[in-house]
């Protein structure tokens, strides 16, 4: 994947109800998505429709994302789903430590095991960071900062450069208060700077970054040109294909 590309990336989190509906909206989005490469397009659809979906996208350039894995690739763990299931159905990308998962439990080493096991199967992880608020004194830059270098304990240099990192503050994530463009692109240079302190300045630069926020179709163009990452991982408005598309073009 090359990193000049953007990446958009529809999270359809627990949507829609019907398998049905999960179809209809696959058959729209990959219609309109047939020519390859500008930009990368994928949809993470839950679990239960990740097969049927993959159907409907095969012929057009979206690719297929999940929205978690678990750590073990076999055994007794009811109701995990592991990577080489995932591998199987023609999974591309994972979302891996969205905000909605660790306020469900999910743990740092959690995430760090669930990106290595994607890594090693050759899966693209997606690595959801960002911080519950924003605070006068910048604290928050702390708490992103203390979420990347978890990250770096497990990860070497290369394997950085292998991961999506989506910066997706959880004040932003369905609640319409988007980030400003200010606000990303000082979030892009900051993580850059922690990368290029924990590993080196090529790490930084390689490394693809995420914004993901109550992006729509009104606030794309704007975030990506002057947010300066590169791709979004978009909720609420992945769930319409008009609204989903339109924010691909703003970036295209
Ligand atoms: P919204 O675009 O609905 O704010 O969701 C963002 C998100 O959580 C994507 O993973």
């Amino acid at each position: 994947m090359k990193k000049t590309i953007p990446l958009i990336v529809g999270n359809w989190k627990l949507n829609p109800v019907t398998l049905d509906d999960a179809v209809k909206l696959a058959i729209q989005v990959a219609s309109k998505q047939k020519k390859a490469e500008v930009p990368y397009v994928s949809v993470a659809p839950p679990f239960v429709y990740l097969s049927e979906v993959g159907k409907k996208t095969k012929k057009s350039s979206v690719s297929l994302a999940a929205q978690d894995v678990y750590f073990k690739n076999i055994g007794a763990h009811t109701g995990e789903i592991s990577i080489l299931q995932l591998k199987d159905l023609g999974v591309e990308f994972v979302i891996i430590g969205h905000s909605e998962r660790r306020a469900m439990g999910e743990t740092d080493e959690d995430v760090q095991q669930k990106v290595l096991m994607t890594i090693k199967h050759r899966l693209i992880p997606i690595v959801c960071i960002g911080e519950r608020e924003r605070d006068e004194q910048g604290h928050f830059f702390s708490f992103v900062e203390k979420q990347i270098r978890c990250l770096a304990k497990v990860l070497s240099s290369a394997q950085m450069k292998k991961i999506v990192i989506a910066y997706e503050p959880i004040w932003a994530i369905g609640t319409g208060n988007t980030a400003t463009a200010d606000d990303v692109r000082e979030m892009q240079l900051f993580i850059e700077s922690v990368l290029t302190k924990v590993y080196d300045r090529s790490t930084a630069k390689n490394t693809r970054l995420l914004y993901g926020g109550s992006v729509k179709p009104n606030n794309a163009k704007e975030l990506h040109e002057e947010g300066n990452m590169n791709g979004f991982l978009v909720g609420g408005a992945s769930l319409k294909a008009d609204d989903f598309t339109a924010i691909i073009k703003a970036v295209s």
